[in-house]
């Protein structure tokens, strides 16, 4: 039988891995997504020197970037620098990145499906294997752990289909409708290559695996369930016993809990959409993590503290992660994301809630 939950974990387990396993934690452990990025000045400055894909491919500079963020804030996990777009150029893609990642040929064929190559688990990405290894040697003495990621299915579909970022993605809904068939084939490889690109992190030195499905939300649950559902649950199924807790992404995807709830992960990470509390019974048996809007870290001290306030009760009578429901916005100030850590650090989850 492979393992649902972790038995026992370690008292010596970190935070993180505590809350992510399902443990009701003394204080909630916090990590941002989008932690290290062009909101602080000491990317900007690896930036201005260096494109996004060769600081991804260098793994000196991506272990760097990953630890940026760790050395002004006392998180409780780092998160590998890298991106969902990482694999595909070894299908046979190209990407640019302008901020956001755009396809040179977007995939519109069946034909265009079938001459992706479903490369191994060698070739996906040796670069993202070192940056892991490096990063995870100089997190080790301050017993921070590492999470891996990758794209969801139907994310990395979004976009490889779409060719670029859009308010509505209709190129992809439309594609979707017309060529069903060729869908599920793009869906099927990207699942195959996300299984040994996800395996590969784990064998590097990722404690723990999010998986994002960022532009899950553009859809209706009987489309979530035919064309992510099946996909998600194989990938996370595959990573099941390899000792790491597993979280799944979506956002603007209220809608679809009833659905997530049914995935084969530890962890749900959430939008601010809708209150912890009325998500939690939703996601039964599920780690929430979240659920702050990234807008209020643009806000005052005091709304800061507030809002962040309103999320940690709102999370009490069960296993949570602090984050925001989103990434970092780039125009946070970084002594706003410090105050933060603070609130978060401070508040004890053992306290009666009010
Ligand atoms: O700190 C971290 O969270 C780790 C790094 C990380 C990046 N991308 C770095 C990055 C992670 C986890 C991602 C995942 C990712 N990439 C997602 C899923 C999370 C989400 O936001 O929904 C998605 C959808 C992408 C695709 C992508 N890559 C976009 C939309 C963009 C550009 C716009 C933006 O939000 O910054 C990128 C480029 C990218 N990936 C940057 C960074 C730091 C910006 C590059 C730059 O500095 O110009």
């Amino acid at each position: 039988m492979s393992l649902e939950k972790n038995p026992s974990p370690k008292p010596s387990t970190p935070l993180f891995l505590r809350a992510a396993w399902g443990e009701d934690t003394e204080r909630a452990p916090l990590w941002l997504m989008r932690q290290a990025g062009r909101y602080l000045p000491e990317y900007l400055a690896i930036k201005a020197k260096a494109s996004f894909w060769e600081m991804v491919r260098t793994p000196e500079l991506a272990a760097e970037v990953s630890l940026q963020p760790l050395r002004r804030f006392p998180l409780d996990a780092a998160i590998i620098f890298s991106d969902i777009m990482t694999p595909l150029p070894a299908m046979g893609v190209e990407i640019a990145f302008s901020p956001g990642p755009v396809v040179a040929d977007p995939i519109r064929s069946q034909t265009q499906v079938e001459a992706l190559r479903v490369p191994s688990s060698e070739e996906l990405a040796p670069f993202l294997a070192e940056a892991l290894r490096l990063t995870r040697r100089e997190l080790e003495p301050q017993g921070v752990p590492l999470i891996g990621f990758g794209g969801a299915p139907l994310t990395l579909a979004t976009y490889l289909i779409q060719g670029a970022g859009s308010k509505e993605y209709e190129d992809f809904r439309a594609f979707l409708r017309l060529e069903p068939a060729a869908t599920h084939a793009l869906l099927a490889k990207l699942t195959e290559v996300s299984i040994r690109y996800l395996r590969m992190q784990v064998e590097a030195g990722a404690q723990a695996i999010q998986l994002f499905d960022s532009w899950a939300g553009l859809h209706d649950p009987a489309t979530y369930r035919e064309f992510a559902l099946p996909y998600n649950s194989a990938i996370l199924r595959a990573l099941e016993g390899l000792g790491v807790p597993r979280i799944y992404l979506a956002v603007g995807a209220s809608h679809l809990y009833p659905v997530i709830a049914e995935l084969p992960c530890e962890a749900v990470s959430v939008d601010w959409r809708l209150g912890l509390e009325r998500i939690r019974p939703q996601l039964p048996g599920k780690t929430l993590q979240g659920n702050l809007d990234p807008s209020v870290l643009l806000a005052s001290r005091e709304v800061i503290t507030r809002e962040a306030h309103k999320v940690l009760r709102a999370g009490l009578g069960g296993a949570h992660i602090f984050n925001l429901g989103h990434g970092v916005i780039r125009t946070t100030p970084p002594d706003h994301v410090a105050h933060l850590a603070e609130v978060v650090h401070s508040f004890s989850r053992l306290q009666e809630p009010k």
